[in-house]
Order: structure tokens, then sequence, then C-alpha cells
């Protein structure tokens, strides 16, 4: 079992970083960490980084996770490998670009690339975004799923996730007690779907929806509430045409809310399965 600790960073492909720098500090409110050759990492809280954008093929993208010992790494190094899934320790380079202590690479049954770190780096300067959007952190991504229930075992019987509940075929996995830091989404592609970032409240949420809105911003969905999560919501799109979202109050599972019952709950895939206010979303991958 592949025990993972928190969701620590994304990694994304694009094709103009002037561009998208000016998306990350300007629109989205994220606070830039350094610049380093091609790539530019990108603060959201006390992490190091959260975020990092490189020039290259937008469909790029690297999801990275943290495990809790060196020993952790290898046995699940170990245990890809018998599961025919090839892996790539990372080299000194990769590991200094990252701030971590050690690192594995390799690529989820839909192909996108998922990493393993040791020790990624805390930062020692506070997150402060120079558009202030109530940003409190990087917290979840969607992945895209070509195949739901293989994904799914993957997560959750390879790796420590759990279902707190699914859309359709699409399941919500936490790996902590957020009700959700990966939710997967079926399409055709690999990668990620979305992109969140947690806001302190109802009024960031808000004040950005006006925000986007007058910046000519294409909102595909929200403001909205989910009946899953209970999360208040925006989602609108990035460098090219990645979703981004923005979140606020989303719920916990216990251990006490599984002993005492806790059971993944079915909704459906169409618009009152994702909002329970009304919204429709204008997103491939969240309709039918
Ligand atoms: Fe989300």
């Amino acid at each position: 079992m592949i025990k993972l600790h928190d969701i620590r960073y994304c990694r994304v492909g694009v094709s103009n970083l002037e561009d998208a720098t000016r998306f990350a500090t300007d629109i989205l409110g994220l606070d830039i960490a350094r610049r380093d050759g091609g790539a530019v990492y990108f603060k959201s809280d006390d992490r190091d980084h959260t975020l990092v954008y490189f020039e290259g093929d937008p469909r790029d993208h690297v999801v990275a996770f943290e495990a809790g010992s060196p020993e952790e790494i290898e046995q699940a190094a170990a245990q890809l490998e018998r599961a025919g899934m090839p892996v790539r320790y990372g080299s000194d380079a990769e590991r200094d670009a990252r701030r971590v202590r050690a690192m594995i690479a390799f690529r989820e049954p839909s192909g996108t690339q998922i990493e393993l770190v040791f020790r990624p780096g805390h930062s020692g300067r506070r997150y402060h975004g120079r558009r202030d959007a109530g940003i409190t952190g990087f917290s979840h991504v969607g992945l895209c799923t070509t195949d739901s229930r293989r994904d799914e075992q993957f997560w959750t019987r390879m790796c420590s996730a759990q279902v707190s509940d699914w859309i359709g075929e699409a399941p919500l996995l936490r790996i902590d007690e957020v009700h959700h830091k990966i939710a997967l989404f079926p399409t055709t592609r690999s990668g990620i779907q979305h992109i969140n970032h947690q806001v302190e409240g109802i009024d960031d949420l808000m004040r950005s929806w006006y925000f986007l809105r007058e910046r000519g911003v294409r909102i595909v969905f929200g403001p909205g509430r989910h009946p899953t999560s209970g999360a208040r919501f925006l989602y609108f799109e990035g460098p090219d045409g990645l979703v981004y979202e923005y979140s606020t109050g989303v719920r916990s599972i216990t251990a006490a809310d599984v002993e005492a019952g806790y059971r993944p709950r079915q909704f459906p895939f169409d618009p009152t399965g994702f909002c329970m206010w009304g919204s429709k979303p204008d997103i491939p991958e969240f309709r039918s």
C-alpha cells in the first residue's frame, strides 16, 4: 500500500510562459517563489511551492504527493514495478529543482505522471499574493481518467486513497480528512482536469467572480455549491484552456465519521450532482 500523506504540487506545461505567469500572479493570485531555467515556481501557502509552469507541451502535467520516509518511497517503487508500472528515481537536478530529498516518478494507469516525494521544502517566507484572492492554499486536483473503475482501484488499492462520494462514475477520493484531494473524471485523455485552491470564504469567491468577469476570464462553472463536499466553488479557464477552481468550506470526513457509519454516496452525473444551487457546468468532463 502506497501511503499518500498529502498532495504537494502540480507541474504544468504552458505554451507561453510569460503570459501564463501573468495569469498566475495577476489573475489567480499566486506568488512567485522563483524562476529557474525555463520554469516559474509559485507559492500559494507556507510550502516552498505548489504550482510550477514550465515552457512546454500544455498536455504535459505532473502531480506530486508526499511520502512519509525514504523507505516508503522504495517500497512504493517496488510495489509499482511488481504491478508492471515502470518507475524512475529522480536525478540530482530534478530533486534540487523540486526542493525535495527523494523522489520517484511513474505514470498512473491513465498516463498522467505522478511524483512521490520525501521531505519537500517548506518556506521561511509566508505566502503573499500580489492580488488578494483570499487563497489559503493549494488543495486538490481533478485528474482525467480513461477508465474510472481501473483508476479508482489503482488509487484505493495500490495507494491509500478512499472514496468519499461518486458523481456518476467519477470518484472523489480522500487521502486525509479533507473530502477529496483527487477526483477522477472520465474522458479520453490523460492529465490534470482542474487545479483547486481554497479561499477563505464566500466573500472571496464572489469578489473573484466580479473580478474575473471584468477582466474577461472565462467562467466555466459557478458560483455554486457542491452537494458532495459542501464546498462553494467557482471554476474558470486559465492558460492553454486548463480549468482552475477556487472553493471554500469543503467538509472533512474523520475517522470518527467513518466509525459512525459514513459511506460514500452516489450522486447523479448531471448538473444537480455537481451543484445544488442550479449552476450548470461549461466543462466537457462535467457533462454527459
Ligand atoms: Fe474541484
